[in-house]
C-alpha cells in the first residue's frame, strides 16, 4: 500500500460511513451498515487488519486515524439507534410506547364537607324566603353572649352554657371573652347596627366545655335566625319553619312546637318534626316518641330588643337556633356527630 493511500482512505471511509449512517432509517438496515463497515468483512476492519503491512511510522499514522474513526462510528451508530428505536415506537403501538386508548389515572376529587353542605342547603331554604347571610366572630364578648342575650352574670340559664373563657384579662381583672357557645350572639350584634325590618340567618362555629359523646361535641355549627318588623307574630314563626321542615324533611312532614326555656325569647318552644323514619309510630331514630326535636325558637324578649336598640312597642321579632350537624345526622342516618371532625376519608366520602 503506498505511502498516503492509508490514510485518505480512513478519511473518505470516515465520510461515507456517516452520510450513509444518516440516511439508515431502520435498525435492519442499520445492521447492514455495521457489518459493512466494521463486521468482519468490513472497510474499517480491513483497513485495521492492513496494518500489519505498512512501514511503523505510517502504521502509527493511520493507526491512530483508524481508531478514533472507528470509536466515532460506534458512538453514531449507538445514537442512532436509539433515534431509531424513539421514532418507532412513537409510531406504533409497542411495549414502551405511549398508548393514547388506555384510560388515565383517575385523579382524586374532593368534595364539600357534609356540614358544608347541609349548612348551605338550609342557608338556601331561608335565602329563598328573603333571609339575608351574614356571619359574625367566633371569639366573642361575654356581653353580646350572654348580658345583651338577658343572660346576666350569675343566671342559672348559664350552667347550660359551659363556656371555653379566652384566657385575656380588661382592666378591672375581669375575663369578659370567650368562644362563642351558639349563635345567638349574632341577634344583639346586627340588631345593635340595622334598624328593622331584619330577616337573617348566621352560620357558624360554637363551642361548649362539654364531655364528647355521639351526640355532642365541643366544637360544632348552628344556623342562628332572626326576623324583626312590626307585626311579627307567632304565627310567622310557625310558617317559617314549617317550610323549612318540609323543604329539608320532606313535603308530608309535621312540625310540633311545646314550651321550653330560652332567656332571649318569650314564649320560648322547640321545635319537633315528626319521625320520617318510623312516620310517627316509634323506632329508634326517635326514641319511640315519634317526635324528633330539632331546634330551639321564640319570640324575641322584649329585653334583647331593648338591650340592642330596638324599640319594643313598635317591633316584635321571632328567633330561631339550630344544629346543621344533627339535621345532617337525621337526614342521612349518621350516628355519631363526632365522624364530621374525624377526617376520616371512608365517611367523608359518600357525600
Ligand atoms: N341559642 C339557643 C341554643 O344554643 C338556640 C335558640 C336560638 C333558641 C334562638 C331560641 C332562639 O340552644
Amino acid at each position: 500500500m503506498a505511502e498516503g493511500t492509508g490514510a485518505a482512505q480512513v478519511e473518505e471511509l470516515m465520510a461515507s460511513a456517516m452520510s450513509e449512517l444518516e440516511a439508515a432509517d431502520s435498525l435492519d438496515r442499520l445492521e447492514e451498515w455495521r457489518v459493512s463497515y466494521m463486521g468482519r468483512r468490513g472497510r474499517l476492519t480491513q483497513i485495521l487488519r492492513s496494518l500489519g503491512g505498512m512501514s511503523p511510522e505510517e502504521r502509527r499514522f493511520v493507526g491512530g486515524a483508524a481508531n478514533r474513526v472507528k470509536a466515532l462510528l460506534e458512538e453514531s451508530l449507538g445514537q442512532r439507534e436509539q433515534a431509531i428505536k424513539r421514532a418507532q415506537s412513537r409510531g406504533s403501538g409497542d411495549q414502551d410506547a405511549f398508548d393514547v386508548t388506555l384510560p388515565g389515572w383517575p385523579m382524586p376529587q374532593g368534595g364539600l364537607h357534609p356540614t358544608t353542605r347541609i349548612v348551605r342547603e338550609i342557608l338556601s331554604v331561608f335565602q329563598s324566603m328573603g333571609f339575608q347571610v351574614v356571619e359574625g366572630p367566633e371569639v366573642e364578648w361575654e356581653r353580646y353572649n350572654f348580658e345583651m342575650l338577658n343572660i346576666p352574670k350569675d343566671h342559672p340559664a348559664r350552667d347550660a352554657f359551659n363556656t371555653l373563657w379566652v384566657d385575656y384579662e380588661d382592666e378591672n381583672g375581669d375575663k369578659p371573652m370567650l368562644l362563642r357557645t351558639h349563635t345567638s350572639p349574632m341577634q344583639a350584634r346586627y340588631m345593635e347596627q340595622t334598624k328593622p325590618p331584619i330577616r337573617i340567618v348566621s352560620p357558624g362555629n360554637s363551642y361548649r366545655y362539654e364531655a364528647t359523646d355521639a351526640t355532642h361535641e365541643w366544637q360544632f355549627t348552628q344556623i342562628e335566625g332572626l326576623a324583626v318588623d312590626r307585626g311579627v307574630t307567632f304565627a310567622n314563626l310557625k310558617g317559617t319553619l314549617f317550610e323549612f321542615a318540609r323543604r329539608i324533611f320532606g313535603e308530608d312532614r309535621q312540625v310540633r312546637f311545646r314550651c321550653d326555656f330560652f332567656p332571649f325569647v318569650e314564649p320560648g318552644v322547640d321545635m319537633s318534626i315528626d319521625c320520617f323514619s318510623c312516620g310517627g309510630s316509634g323506632c329508634r331514630l326517635c326514641s319511640g316518641t315519634g317526635w324528633i326535636e330539632i331546634m330551639g325558637a321564640g319570640m324575641v324578649h322584649p329585653k334583647v330588643l331593648e338591650a340592642a336598640g330596638v324599640d319594643s312597642y313598635i317591633y316584635t321579632g321571632f328567633a330561631f337556633g339550630m344544629g346543621p350537624e344533627r339535621i345532617a345526622m337525621l337526614k342521612y342516618g349518621i350516628d355519631d356527630i363526632r365522624l364530621f371532625h374525624a377526617n376520616d376519608l371512608r365517611f367523608l366520602k359518600q357525600f
